[in-house]
């Protein structure tokens, strides 16, 4: 059923929540991620739609937010959060290494969602040209990436800062 989708607030909500979050970078990472999961879901609503119910005013909708979306929290991440990270614990070789990892599959991420953008497309345009199972595996192979690089985005945070927490000046 795709009636309920419910798209996370575009680029105002999340620039508003990063003015005022700063200083406190996880907690806006913490809300990125947020929106992103439900950006996951939205997804997911769309290939379980597919073939029968699918709503094409939903995927010209998404294929229109799902590229500058995904860039745009990116970019904040990158910006508020690894910057932070780096000025603060920098000196620690697998703190850096793990930012290098997030950035590639950031790009990776914005690869796919740039090829996703054009499937999107086609079925907001009523392409009958497009495949519905090569449709479902993209949506599928995207959400469920981007489900794993918030976790795994979470995962290495939290652990780069409790380490340090623990570690003697
Ligand atoms: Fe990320």
């Amino acid at each position: 059923m795709i009636a309920g989708i419910n798209w996370p607030p575009p680029l105002e909500g999340a620039r508003a929540a990063a003015n005022e979050a700063y200083a406190e970078p996880l907690a806006w990472l913490a809300s990125a991620h947020k929106e992103q999961l439900a950006l996951c879901d939205s997804m997911e609503a769309i290939a379980d739609s597919l073939p029968g119910e699918i709503d094409r005013e939903i995927c010209a909708y998404a294929a229109r937010m799902l590229a500058p979306m995904l860039r745009h929290f990116h970019a904040g991440e990158e910006r508020i959060v690894f910057d932070w990270v780096e000025q603060r614990f920098g000196d620690d070789p697998s703190a850096r290494a793990s930012l290098e990892r997030l950035k590639f599959e950031h790009c990776e991420d914005e690869c796919f969602a740039e090829e996703l953008t054009e499937m999107l497309d086609r079925l907001g345009t009523a392409d009958h040209t497009v495949n519905p199972e090569t449709a479902g595996y993209m949506l599928r192979g995207f959400f469920t990436g981007l489900r794993r690089h918030v976790s795994f985005e979470q995962e290495c945070l939290r652990g780069i800062v409790a380490r340090q927490a623990h570690e003697p000046n």
